[in-house]
C-alpha cells in the first residue's frame, strides 16, 4: 500500500510538473501574436480598416504616412499598446504632448473612424493597438508598397508614458549612433534602422525638423555640406529664419506619396531631407551604408526587408491574454473620462509646399 501510495503521489507530481511545463510552453506561445487572431470574431477586420483609409486618402494623400508613424511612436514607448492614442485625463499624461509628437503626429481622427467602423461590425473585439498595426500595412500597400500578414492579438494598455516618449523616440538631430541605441533598446538593430527609415519614402516634415541643416549646421555657421545645393536653396526659401511651424514639405522629393525605394536613391543624390536620413549614407564608415546602397539598387530587397522589420517592430512588448483591455474609445481607458472634450487636431491649417513647384 505504502509503495502504491508513494508511486501514485510520485506519478501525480510528475503529471503536475509535466502540466506546469506544458502550460508554461503554451502560455508563452498563446502570448504570441498571430495573423488569424480575429478570424472567428471579426473576419472582415482588414477590409474595414483598408476601406476607411481609402476614403480618408481621397481628401488627404498624406494620411497613410501619418498612420504608420503613429504605430512607430506607439511601439517605441511601453511597447505596441495604444498608449500614444490616449488623451490627457485625470489619470493620463498624454504622449501626444511629448516633443516628438506635439504639433506633428496626426491621423488620430482616422483611427477613431476605423474604431467606429469596427465597433459597428464587431463590438468590443479589435484593440486600438491592432488598429495601428493593420492601418500601417494597409497604408503602405495602398501607396504601392509591400503587403504582409499582420500579426494580431495585442491588447490596449491602461497607461501612457509621456517621459518615455520624450526619451525613447529618436530625434533627427541626434546622430546615427544614438538613434541606433534607441532601436537596440527595443530589440531592433542597425538593419531595422535603415529599413524602417525607408518609411520616409512618403509623408511630410516641418521646417523645425530640418532647419538645423540650412543656415548654421552644428555651429559651423554654414549649411550642412551633405545637403544637395539645389534642395538647399529651395529649403532656405521655404524656411526663412528657420521657418514657420505650419510649413511642411515632402520627405521624398521625387515621389512624395508613393511607397517605393526612392528614399534610398534620393540619399545617393544628397537629397535626404532630415539629418538622420542623409547620415545613413553620408556618415563615413557607418554600417548603414551598404544597406542603403543595396536598397537603392533593388526595390524588391527593400520591400521584403520592410515587411520583416514592420513585423519585428509590431512585436515590441505587446499586451496579450488577459493583460490590458480592448478599449471602446481609443482616446480613453475604459471607464475613465477625458478632460479634453475637443481633441486638438494639429496639421489642419498647414501648408504643404512641393519643392518641384517652387
Ligand atoms: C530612424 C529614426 C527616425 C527619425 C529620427 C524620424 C524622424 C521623423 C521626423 C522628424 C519627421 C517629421 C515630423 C514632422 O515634421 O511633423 C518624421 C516623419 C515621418 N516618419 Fe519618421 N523618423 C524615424 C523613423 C521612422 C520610422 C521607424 C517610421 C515608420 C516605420 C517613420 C515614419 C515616418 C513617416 C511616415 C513620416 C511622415 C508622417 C506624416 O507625413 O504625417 N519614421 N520622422
Ligand atoms: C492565435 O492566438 C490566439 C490567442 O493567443 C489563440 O487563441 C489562437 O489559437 C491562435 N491561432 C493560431 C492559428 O495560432
Ligand atoms: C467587409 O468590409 C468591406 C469594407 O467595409 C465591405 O465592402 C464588405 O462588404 C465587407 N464584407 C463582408 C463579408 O462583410
Ligand atoms: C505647438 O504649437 C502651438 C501653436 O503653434 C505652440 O504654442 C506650442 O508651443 C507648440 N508645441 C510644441 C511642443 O512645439
Ligand atoms: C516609461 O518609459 C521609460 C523609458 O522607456 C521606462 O524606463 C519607464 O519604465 C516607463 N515608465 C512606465 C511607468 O511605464
Ligand atoms: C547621444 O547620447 C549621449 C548619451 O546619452 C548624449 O550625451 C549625447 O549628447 C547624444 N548626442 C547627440 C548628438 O544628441
Ligand atoms: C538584424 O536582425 C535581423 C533579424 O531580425 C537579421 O536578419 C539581421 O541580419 C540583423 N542585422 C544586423 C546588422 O545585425
Ligand atoms: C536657426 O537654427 C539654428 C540651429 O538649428 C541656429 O543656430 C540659428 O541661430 C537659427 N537661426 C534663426 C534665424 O533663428
Ligand atoms: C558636430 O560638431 C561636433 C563638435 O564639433 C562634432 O564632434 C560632431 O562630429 C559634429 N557632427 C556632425 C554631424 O557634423
Ligand atoms: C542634386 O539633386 C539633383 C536632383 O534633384 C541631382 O541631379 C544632382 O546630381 C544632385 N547633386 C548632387 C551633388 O548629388
Ligand atoms: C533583388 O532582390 C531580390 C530579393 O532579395 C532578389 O531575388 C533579386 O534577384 C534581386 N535582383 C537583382 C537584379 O539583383
Amino acid at each position: 500500500m505504502a509503495v502504491a501510495n508513494w508511486s501514485a503521489t510520485c506519478h501525480g507530481l510528475f503529471i503536475i510538473s509535466f502540466l506546469v511545463i506544458v502550460s508554461a510552453l503554451f502560455g508563452t506561445s498563446s502570448a504570441q501574436l498571430n495573423a488569424t487572431f480575429y478570424s472567428g470574431t471579426c473576419p472582415n477586420v482588414s477590409a474595414i480598416v483598408r476601406s476607411t483609409i481609402e476614403q480618408a486618402l481621397q481628401s488627404d494623400p498624406r494620411i497613410g504616412a501619418s498612420l504608420i508613424r503613429l504605430h512607430f511612436h506607439d511601439c517605441f514607448v511601453n511597447g505596441c499598446d495604444g498608449s500614444l492614442l490616449l488623451d490627457d485625463s485625470a489619470n493620463i499624461q498624454s504622449e501626444k504632448n511629448a516633443v516628438p509628437n506635439a504639433n506633428s503626429t496626426r491621423g488620430f481622427n482616422v483611427v477613431d473612424d476605423i474604431k467606429t467602423a469596427l465597433e459597428n461590425a464587431c463590438p468590443g473585439i479589435v484593440s486600438c493597438s491592432d488598429i495601428l498595426a493593420l492601418a500601417s500595412e494597409a497604408s503602405v500597400s495602398l501607396a504601392g508598397g509591400p503587403t504582409w500578414a499582420v500579426l494580431l492579438g495585442r491588447r490596449d494598455g491602461l497607461t501612457a508614458n509621456l517621459s518615455g516618449a520624450n526619451t525613447g523616440l529618436p530625434s533627427p538631430f541626434e546622430g546615427i549612433t544614438n538613434i541606433t541605441a534607441k532601436f537596440t533598446a527595443v530589440g531592433l538593430n542597425t538593419t531595422d534602422v535603415v529599413v524602417l527609415s525607408g518609411a520616409h519614402t512618403f509623408g511630410r516634415a516641418a521646417c523645425a525638423t530640418f532647419n538645423n541643416r540650412l543656415f548654421n549646421f552644428n555651429g559651423t555657421g554654414s549649411p550642412d555640406p551633405t545637403l544637395n545645393s539645389t534642395l538647399l536653396s529651395s529649403l532656405q526659401q521655404l524656411c526663412p529664419q528657420n521657418g514657420s511651424a505650419s510649413v511642411v514639405t515632402n520627405l521624398d522629393l521625387s515621389t512624395p506619396d508613393a511607397f517605393d525605394n526612392n528614399y534610398f536613391t534620393n540619399l545617393q543624390s544628397n537629397n535626404g531631407l532630415l539629418q538622420s536620413d542623409q547620415e545613413l549614407l553620408s556618415d563615413t564608415g557607418s554600417p548603414t551604408i551598404p544597406i542603403v546602397t543595396s536598397f537603392a539598387s533593388n526595390q524588391t530587397q527593400f520591400f521584403e526587408a520592410f515587411a520583416l522589420s514592420m513585423i519585428k517592430m509590431g512585436n515590441i512588448s505587446p499586451l496579450t491574454g488577459s493583460s490590458g483591455e480592448i478599449r471602446q474609445d481609443c482616446k480613453v481607458v475604459n471607464g475613465q473620462s477625458t478632460t479634453q472634450a475637443i481633441e486638438l487636431r494639429s496639421g489642419s491649417a498647414e501648408k504643404t509646399v512641393n519643392l518641384e513647384e517652387m
